[in-house]
């Protein structure tokens, strides 16, 4: 499938770590070192106290702050929540849907995150809806089947011209923080098949805009081989997303053949 039209986006999902100070400096740092892209989309998830304070250097280095998780509702009695109406007011573009991690360690339900994604959208902050499928469902040949109940219930319900409104994150979870990554050809195959799902939910040209990124264990020596694959449009990057040289080298990943 052509790949030309998506722009890639590279993309640190910071999870619980770095103090506001450590932040500061890694963004000065980061844009210090790559600049402002023009031919890749530099994306940072910081916890949601970070967001406000981060708003302005992010503006100005040209990168997307995007939040880690949101509610659906608008505002009420949902203590310890934050909705996308506060998450847009502080300069987010996107927010994280569906992160295994919410699923697995806070019980997120399938349904949640579909009212989320649907409730970004609303909002005009893009949802990154994470998907990925447990090692017990692919040694049982059950990969297929997991990430289409998975998109089914996070996308499907949702109205969708524009494909920069949505991006899907492909988080294999036995590749999550476990230095595991897949194969760039096993990332290759979930990416086309959610490709796919996206031309017979959406249409062709949706399926062709949406950027699909691969999540687990990205690191700088592997990142090259990952965006060679024509469906993998960019990265979802944990732990070595932390380190300011490791996560610009992930930025500056080369892509030497890209079929398509
Ligand atoms: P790691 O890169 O640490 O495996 O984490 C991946 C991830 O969960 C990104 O959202």
């Amino acid at each position: 499938m052509s790949t030309n039209v998506r722009t890639p986006l590279m993309a640190a999902n910071w999870k619980m770590h770095l103090s506001v100070a450590e932040a500061v400096s890694f963004i000065a740092k980061l844009h210090e070192i790559v600049g402002t892209p023009q031919d890749r989309e530099v994306l940072i998830a910081p916890p949601f106290t970070h967001l406000w304070p981060l708003r302005e250097a992010m503006t100005a280095a040209g990168f997307s702050l995007s939040a880690q998780n949101c509610h659906w509702e608008r505002q009420g009695a949902f203590t310890g929540e934050v909705s996308l109406t506060m998450i847009q007011e502080t300069g987010c573009r996107y927010v994280i849907v569906g992160h295994s991690e919410r699923r697995h360690i806070f019980g997120e339900s399938d349904a949640w995150i579909g009212l989320k994604t649907a409730a970004a959208l609303v909002h005009g902050v893009v949802p990154i809806v994470c998907i990925g499928e447990k090692i017990e469902e692919r040694e049982a040949g059950l990969t297929e089947e997991v990430l289409r109940r998975q998109l089914t219930a996070g996308v499907e319900g949702v109205s969708l011209q524009d494909p920069n409104r949505l991006v899907i994150a492909y988080e294999p979870v036995w590749a999550i923080g476990t230095g595991k990554t897949a194969t760039p050809q096993q990332a290759q195959e979930a990416h086309a098949f959610v490709r796919q799902w996206l031309a017979k939910r959406f249409d062709k040209a949706v399926a062709n805009g949406v950027r699909i990124l691969y999540g687990g264990s990205v690191k700088p020596d592997n990142v090259d081989d990952l965006m060679a694959q024509p469906d993998i449009d960019g990265a979802l990057v944990g732990g070595a997303s932390l380190q300011v040289t490791s996560f610009a080298r992930i930025v500056q990943f080369t892509r030497s053949v890209k079929n398509g």
